[in-house]
């Protein structure tokens, strides 16, 4: 199985040399890698909390957007989408809301900065503590557990977030689950390996500062520039300079091989000023990011062309969403109303889900499943012979996680073992009778497998 990586990205400012190295980059890294299934998404419902700038939101989301599309994201590998495209985030969030104790949220480091900073000023505890800054970590768990992800690569001011959302997990499964966790619980990762740039003034580059170097705003004329103002000792040319601990290197190092670091580490200890080590640095980051700035550039020009691969990954993003929803309401009660006379509750006793084959008309083994009250949830692919075909029921038995197999698809849905289409469900006249459908095949297919 591959590892689910989820990330979310504050639709706030404008991307930074700092964002590029230190979030950016290696996550494309990361979601080049085979064994990952990454979702990247731009978090602009938690923005809301921070910006209430209409156009300073509505521009960041476009200029994230294409930054992470001009760096190499591949939107048909990763899923990448709007938070605020996909309704069943906040409807997951109000149900992860109605078990968050409030304590739980009383000590999350964000509001008690806040409330610290208040008392300090002799103000009122929460003065401009809004609910969205309050239950922000609630958002962050919906975000997380719609999407079962397993790791969530983060900075360090997040890991509370993180555990806070496993809290949420495991609460909203004491309660609704039966017995069995309805979530996968994610784990925070902290990349050590990757640099925390220092801004122009050696503080952390951070927009909280005001101390950055953009990245592809401004063309290569504010790089250079940026470059410019970053500070200096007063060494002179020919007077070696403590490389180890200048601004100039910890920035180039990040962005060159480590014969060039080394090289330009011992220029520095041999007296290079800090006009040529600026150059320096200015043409090497500029290698990296030129080209792409380029893509940026017409992405910014054509915000259609962004929005439409952003639709696109929201369409991805709730063909897995809607489904693990409904389940998910259906948990707490609030699945779609059953026909007068349907059985309310599964029970022991009584009928029981079923398999049942049967030979097609080509003579090949199939074999439907049919729900506890006989409603036709698959069909199988067809196979050669009656033996492969009992062993995908096997298989199909024993599937500890269905949901996971599952996948929305038009009208319809399909499921995979093993990277293989196994059978698909039948047409619904809409997403919510097919998501409905798709609840009660993974509650049936649960049952089976714990039985
Ligand atoms: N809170 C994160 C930050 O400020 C952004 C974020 C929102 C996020 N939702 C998320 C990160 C889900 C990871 C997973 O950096």
């Amino acid at each position: 199985m591959r590892t689910r990586i989820l990330t979310g990205i504050t639709t706030t400012g404008t991307p930074h040399l700092g964002n590029y190295v230190g979030a950016i980059r290696p996550a494309i890294e990361a979601s080049r890698n085979e064994e990952n299934d990454a979702f990247f998404f731009m978090a602009d419902y938690h923005a809301l909390i921070k910006c209430e700038d209409p156009v300073r939101l509505q521009r960041s989301r476009l200029q994230i957007a294409a930054t992470w599309l001009a760096a190499g994201l591949d939107p048909q590998r990763v899923t990448f989408y709007r938070q605020s495209d996909l309704p069943e985030i906040p409807q997951l969030c109000w149900l992860l809301t109605c078990v968050t104790a409030k304590g739980l949220m009383n000590r999350a480091h964000a509001y008690k900065a806040a409330v610290d900073q208040n008392v300090a000023e002799n103000q009122d505890p929460d003065a401009g503590v809004t609910m969205g800054l309050f239950s922000y970590p609630v958002l962050m768990a919906a975000d997380i557990l719609l999407f079962n992800a397993h790791r969530v690569p983060v900075g360090r001011d997040q890991i509370q977030h993180i555990e806070m959302a496993r809290d949420i997990a495991q609460r909203f499964s004491h309660i609704y689950g039966r017995g069995r966790e309805l979530f996968v619980l994610p784990e925070a990762q902290i990349d050590e390996s990757v640099a925390t740039l220092p801004g122009l003034d050696g503080r952390k580059m951070s927009k909280s500062y005001n101390n950055t170097i953009p990245l592809f705003e401004g063309g290569s004329k504010q790089l250079r520039e940026a470059i410019g103002r970053i500070v200096t000792d007063s060494r002179l040319p020919g007077e070696p300079k403590d490389a180890e601990n200048s601004h100039l290197y910890i920035i180039y190092r990040a962005f060159a091989s480590s014969d060039e670091a080394a090289a330009f580490r011992r220029a520095l200890e041999e007296g290079m000023g800090w006009g040529d080590a600026k150059q320096a640095l200015f043409e090497r980051i500029e290698r990296e990011i030129g080209p792409m700035r380029e893509r940026y550039e017409s992405l910014m020009a054509r915000p259609e062309e962004i929005e439409e691969i952003l639709q696109e990954g929201a369409r991805k993003a709730r063909a897995i969403a809607g489904p693990f929803l409904a389940e998910l309401r259906a948990a707490v009660g609030l699945d779609a109303v059953q026909p007068a006379g349907a059985p309310v509750a599964k029970k022991k006793s009584g009928k029981q889900a079923r398999f049942v084959s049967f030979r097609d008309e080509d003579g090949r083994f199939r074999f439907r499943f049919l729900a506890a009250d006989g409603q036709d949830l698959l069909l199988s692919e067809p196979y050669a012979d009656a033996k492969a075909a009992g062993a995908v029921v096997k298989q199909l038995r024993a599937l500890a996680d269905p949901g996971e197999a599952l996948r929305a698809d038009g009208d319809s849905y399909v499921l995979f073992l093993g990277g293989a289409l196994a059978a698909r469900g039948p047409s619904f006249t809409d997403a919510a009778a097919r998501d409905s459908a798709l609840a009660k095949l993974v509650a049936e297919l649960r049952t089976m497998a714990a039985d």
